[in-house]
């Protein structure tokens, strides 16, 4: 049985990641770890305060737990990092850097997410190949191909099992992402339910990728349960599920909120990122080498997202 340390398990996917781990491999099992304390979280398994950024507490836990995988999901989103550039380089270089050295030490696997920003505005848009010009113009970009390098790097050079995949945007309605070009896409499920109008920061015609969270979740594992026989890539996948624009996400919402009101206010940041990224990504690499395959699309998505957040709602856990 692995054992396995979640760095980051506060976050947007961590969250989620930590209980569909506990699930396969059993509660105590799974170390949930975050820079603060997690109440949700620490409930059903062990749970220890790391730093990503300080490589000491990491390297400790991971011993004292035996752990033989590290999900490194610590990451400042797009948006942040073109606030606040060297900061979102620090944070996510460093919790990377910790990871890969740590593992390196005590044999561990890696898993860290690099994403759709990864690419430029160089990349071919439409289909984006597996293995392609990246040169992304964001920070976030600049971590994230900076990041598949290094976990290639060792890999080839010490051995360290690591393994990724290209997230898109990935919509959930457990813990709210923050500070991403793809938020949206969470945000206005919300404020379908809550207020019945949302103002859009992205242009009606921009299109990106997207994921429900369980396909990402399915995801994490399956690449790590891989045959590594079978992997000529590692660092990292393209996969793929959905691609919309707002346009078509609001027409699929108001299928079922029929008077939801949108207006736009474009964020000249979020739109610029937006334009540099891909609109739709081949994942067919990630389909033959480990058998990637999505099971949710827009409506299956969607009717979900309405009917999981609006029983928030009607229990008076959202407000
Ligand atoms: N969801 C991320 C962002 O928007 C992309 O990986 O920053």
């Amino acid at each position: 049985m692995k054992k396995i340390l979640v760095v980051g398990a506060g976050g947007q996917i961590g969250s989620e990641l930590t209980s569909h781990l506990r699930n396969i491999y059993g509660n105590d099992n799974v170390v949930a770890s975050d820079i603060r304390p997690v109440d949700t979280i620490k409930s059903d398994g062990p749970f220890e305060i790391i730093d990503a950024t300080e490589s000491l507490k990491l390297a400790y836990v991971v011993q004292k737990y035996n752990i033989d995988t590290i999900y490194n999901l610590v990451a400042l989103l797009s948006a942040t990092g073109e606030k606040n550039p060297m900061l979102a380089w620090n944070i996510n270089m460093s919790a990377l850097i910790n990871s890969l050295e740590v593992a390196k030490m005590y044999g561990c696997a890696v898993f860290t997410p690099s994403s759709i920003g990864a690419f430029g505005p160089d990349t071919p848009k439409d289909g984006t190949p597996q293995d392609t010009i990246m040169r992304p113009t964001t920070m976030y970009g600049v971590c994230k191909v900076s990041g598949e390098l290094m976990s290639d790097y060792y890999f080839h050079r010490f051995g360290v099992d690591t393994r990724s995949v290209r997230f898109p945007g990935i919509i959930s309605n457990n813990t709210l992402p923050g500070g991403g070009t793809t938020d949206y896409a969470v945000e206005i499920f919300y404020e379908a339910i809550r207020s019945g109008s949302f103002v859009c920061p992205i242009a009606s015609d921009s299109y990106m990728d997207m994921m429900y969270m369980p396909d990402a979740l399915n995801a994490c594992v399956q690449v790590m349960e891989a045959d590594p026989k079978k992997l000529i890539h590692r660092n990292s996948f393209n996969i793929a599920s959905m691609s919309f624009t707002p346009d078509i996400l609001f027409a699929e919402i108001k299928k079922h909120v029929p008077n939801l009101a949108v207006t736009y206010n474009v964020d000249p940041i979020k739109q610029a990122i937006a334009n540099s990224w891909p609109n739709s990504l081949d994942d067919s690499a990630a389909r033959a080498e480990w058998g990637w395959k999505p099971e949710s699309n827009l409506e299956s998505m969607t009717k979900d997202m309405l009917k999981v957040i609006g029983e928030k709602f009607k229990a008076g856990i959202l407000k």
